[in-house]
């Protein structure tokens, strides 16, 4: 399996199973059979809800000698909730104990915005305004957990060049990774050339286009990833799925890959897919979609002077 240092000395492999949206009883399947035919890497959230049972799948996993906890790698996020710095060791433990766990391998702030505590998916009143809780505040209290030993290394997710450029001036130190969406439709450029000259290692989450989101997170008429003209007729030609061409393309360009599946067939899939070698007139063809669409952007939290400053949320 393919791995990258990050900019803390911690190795994070290449590929690794998604778990969001991922129904409870199907993810402790999914994680079970990932691992048993060799990922290495699960990426976990507190507010997916699921995190119970990926952590009885990973520990069953580990009982059983599948993998040692040294060749594991597991992500965990801290929900908005959790912002206040008194509260970030409580969202990093409650995840800990769900997952059955010492430590988590990296650790990210899951949004640059904050929730009043006990909040899961606020009306406008419940956003904390950044003035209030800085995400630096947040930052340095999860750099606290790597002194402690709860998570290998920090990071943060859904984080833009300005909210990057700020964090790191007001704390003075670059997270490991910035976990973000990232695919053909959404690139994402000016921010992989700001992380590649900062040592932050990109994520990419959604790199199959999360058709299984809920409708609720859809546009009536969303541009299909997956059928895409261009990735169909490319995998075609390199002899593989278009999930599998999507997979390799994320880790040429030097991201890490997450994508998610409970579906065992699909879950080998996958991990060939991160095996394979694309060739560059495949690469190009992808690089050259570049349809600028994201699929997951929750638009009701981008308020003006609360959640983000000057231009816009992503910018
Ligand atoms: P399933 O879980 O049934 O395999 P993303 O990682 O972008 O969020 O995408 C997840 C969606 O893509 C899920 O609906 C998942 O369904 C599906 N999926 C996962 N792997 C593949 C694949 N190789 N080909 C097609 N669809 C896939």
């Amino acid at each position: 399996m393919q791995s990258f240092t990050l900019n803390d000395g911690t190795v994070m492999p290449t590929f690794g199973l998604g778990t969001w949206k991922s129904p409870k009883d199907a993810v402790y399947e999914a994680v079970k059979e990932a691992l048993r035919i060799g990922y290495h890497h699960i990426d976990a959230a507190w507010i997916y809800q699921n995190e119970n049972e990926v952590g009885r799948a990973i520990i069953e996993s580990l009982d059983a000698g599948v993998l040692t906890r040294d060749e594991l790698f597991v992500t965990s996020k801290l929900w908005n909730s959790f912002h206040a710095p008194a509260d970030v060791e409580k969202g990093c433990q409650e995840t800990l104990s769900a997952l059955d766990l010492d430590y988590v391998d990296l650790y990210l702030m899951h949004w640059p915005v904050a929730f009043r505590p006990g909040t899961l998916g606020p009306t406008p009143e419940d956003f904390v305004p950044l003035s209030e809780c800085p995400l630096s505040a947040t930052f340095e209290a999860l750099l606290q957990l790597k002194e402690k030993g709860l998570a290998r290394s920090i990071g943060v997710s859904n984080f833009s060049v300005s909210k990057l450029e700020k964090l790191i001036a007001d704390t003075g130190v670059v997270p490991a990774v910035n976990q973000v969406e990232l695919h053909p439709y959404n690139p994402q450029l000016a921010l992989k050339r700001y992380c590649e000259e900062k040592g932050i290692r990109l994520t990419a989450y959604s790199p199959l286009g999360s058709r299984d989101r809920p409708d609720t997170m859809k546009a009536k008429d969303e541009p299909s990833l997956l059928e895409n003209e261009t990735v169909v007729n490319t995998a075609k030609s390199e002899g593989i799925t278009p999930g599998q061409l999507l997979i390799a393309w994320a880790i040429e360009r030097g991201t890490v890959v997450i994508p998610k599946s409970t579906n065992a067939g699909r879950i080998a899939e996958n991990l060939r897919g991160a095996a394979h070698i694309m060739s560059a007139s495949a690469r190009q063809a992808l690089d050259d979609i570049d349809l600028q669409y994201r699929y997951v952007s929750p638009a009701s939290w981008f308020i003006q002077g609360v959640t983000y400053e000057g231009d816009g949320f992503w910018c």
